[in-house]
């Protein structure tokens, strides 16, 4: 029977539940797609506690998955019934065995993409794209600053940083994320679990900071990352792992050395089809290559969203996990 994990209201991982579901014709402009795997990403919390408002209670959460069209709308014309396609975009509904999205939120899987590499790589491998190609284009030999190097996206940004030819600091919060962390090419691995990471950025570049961080742990990392960087520095703060940012006066970033901060997000990088299907194409191509794997570190059943949900949040999890329908 097909179901959804559903939410009546925002809460912990408890207020995730199964509910059967009546799968609706596709709309003109939509396919119906029965996934096959689910991306779990730490938005996905965000959406459940309320930290990014969602439109409409009960909600459905999720915005990564993989799947096989079963239907298609009238007006679409560019995918048929039986192809394989991957999605990372908005609205939310991922967290269902089925469900109607717009043609235009989705993109063909490639032969050499299996349906559970896509779910467990589009959002994170595209966050890291943009963010190591657009936000702040790493050129080969610059020495970058990278917490949680071990999650979804840093296991991703790390290999890709790597191919780029860029020496990677990251951070990690175990002995098993640090060997993996190493394992994926990360030059120098921070317990920051353990050890002051700004003192042992100073050490590492010799006092003179790195040119970019990439801060997705947020309130706890904040601050010290900004004491990472360089002069003219770039302060990439894309996540809140550990809670929001507090505000900041701009005066400090004069105090710091004319630094540079954007708080950018995925949907903003994959903004038109061309953009997101630009995104997705550069991410498959790392991946078909070899230079970036996928780390499928731990794959849950779709009814088990709570479990996968407090795993999550208690950073017990590394790479990327599936939820199975
Ligand atoms: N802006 C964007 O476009 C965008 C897109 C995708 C993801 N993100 C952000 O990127 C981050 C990573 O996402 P993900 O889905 O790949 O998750 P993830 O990295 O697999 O999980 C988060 C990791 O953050 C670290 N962390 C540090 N302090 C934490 C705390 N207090 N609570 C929980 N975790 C903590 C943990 O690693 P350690 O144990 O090694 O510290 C944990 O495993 C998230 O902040 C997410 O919101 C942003």
């Amino acid at each position: 029977m097909p179901y959804s994990i559903s939410a009546q209201q925002t809460g912990g991982p408890e207020v995730l539940i199964p509910h059967e579901i009546n799968i609706a014709e596709p709309s003109d402009d939509e396919v119906l797609i029965q996934h096959t795997a689910i991306g779990l990403n730490f938005i996905d919390t965000y959406h459940r506690t309320g930290l990014y408002p969602v439109e409409t209670k009960p909600f459905t959460p999720g915005l990564e998955a993989a799947g096989i069209i079963k239907k298609t709308g009238r007006n679409v014309s560019r995918f048929k019934e039986g192809d394989r396609i991957g999605y990372c975009a908005g609205p939310i509904g991922a967290y269902a065995t089925h469900r109607n999205i717009a043609a235009d939120k989705i993109i063909a899987l490639p032969d050499n993409i299996t349906g559970e590499i896509a779910a467990a790589s589009m959002l994170k491998g595209m966050t890291a794209e943009y963010l190591i190609r657009r936000t702040y284009e790493v050129q080969p030999g610059q020495t970058v600053l990278f917490h949680a190097i071990s999650g979804g996206v840093g296991a991703i940004a790390c290999q890709w940083l790597k191919h780029i030819g860029a020496t990677i600091i990251g951070t990690a919060g175990s002995t098993e994320k640090a060997e993996m962390a190493k394992n994926n090419g990360c030059d120098h691995v921070i317990r920051y679990d353990q050890d002051d990471f700004v003192e042992a950025v100073q050490d590492i570049t010799h006092g003179t900071g790195v040119p970019v961080v990439y801060d997705s742990v947020g309130k706890d990392t904040f601050e010290g990352s900004i004491n990472c960087l360089s002069p003219r520095g770039m302060m990439v703060s894309f996540g809140n792992a550990s809670g929001p940012v507090p505000a900041i006066e701009p005066l400090l970033l004069t105090q710091k050395g004319s630094l540079y901060i954007t708080r950018p997000s995925l949907m903003a990088y994959t903004a038109t089809y061309e953009e997101y299907a630009a995104s997705a194409a550069a991410l498959f191509d790392v991946i078909a290559s070899g230079a970036v794997k996928i780390h499928i570190g731990q794959t849950y059943a779709l009814k088990d969203a709570a479990k996968a949900h407090a795993d999550l949040e208690a950073r017990k999890t590394s790479g990327s996990s599936l939820l199975m329908p």
